[in-house]
């Protein structure tokens, strides 16, 4: 009866720990994401996955902020380059670049970074609604690899920067959706 109860407490706790750890706000090198699982930011203000925009059934990356009722979606990774079924997978491949494939592997969208990166990489959600990316060890630095702040779509969130940046040569500029079943760039800047 003991042994019973034991193996049963047990189970219960393997599947509560298992559960909570789909609650992540990380995937590190040669990891992915796949349409149905979500990225969650660690106080819990923004997730990031694959959505469809309205009524298209078109399958996007994107973040939106996660204790709204009504899904507000702040930015969008594949905006020209949908997915049309549940194919999708966001990987941190091994060169260290951030790829979204869909079906046969095909590149639908990537974060294109300019040089190869050689130590272990980590894509991280931020609280602040910044998907990074960043070397394994640079835990608390503000370096980043790459960040989506750097790449708005439609809004702008506390901490991001418009405009010109000299250094690294990046025009930052929002750009409204296409419709609100299309983010699509839209006809405003
Ligand atoms: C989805 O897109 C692929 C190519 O990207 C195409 O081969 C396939 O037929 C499309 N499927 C549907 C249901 O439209
Ligand atoms: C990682 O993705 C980038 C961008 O698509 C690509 O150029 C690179 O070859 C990929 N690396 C590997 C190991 O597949
Ligand atoms: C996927 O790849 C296989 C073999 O390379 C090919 O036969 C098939 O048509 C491809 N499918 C799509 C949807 O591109
Ligand atoms: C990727 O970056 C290169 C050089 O930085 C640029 O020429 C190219 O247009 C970029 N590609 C995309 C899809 O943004």
């Amino acid at each position: 009866m003991d042994v019973f109860l034991f193996s049963f407490i047990c189970c219960k706790l393997m599947f509560f720990l298992s559960e909570s750890s789909f609650a992540s706000d990380t995937i590190t090198s040669s990891q992915s994401l796949s349409d149905g699982r979500t990225l969650v930011s660690k106080e819990g203000s923004f997730e990031l996955g694959f959505f469809s925009p309205g009524s298209s059934k078109n399958r996007y990356v994107g973040i939106w902020y996660e204790n709204m009722p009504v899904k507000t979606v702040v930015w969008v990774a594949n905006r020209i380059n949908p997915i049309n079924d549940s194919s999708g997978l966001l990987v941190v491949n091994e060169t260290g670049n951030l790829v979204l494939t869909s079906q046969n592997k095909s590149v639908v969208w990537s974060a294109n970074l300019s040089k190869e990166v050689q130590t272990p990489v980590v894509l991280q959600l931020l609280d602040s609604g910044n998907l990074v990316l960043r070397g394994e060890r640079d835990g608390g630095s503000e370096t980043y690899l790459w960040q989506s702040f750097d790449y708005p779509s439609d809004t702008l969130l506390p901490g991001m920067k418009l405009g010109w940046d000299f250094k690294t040569g990046l025009e930052r500029r929002i750009t409204s959706w296409k419709s609100s079943d299309d983010p699509s760039p839209g006809d405003f800047i």
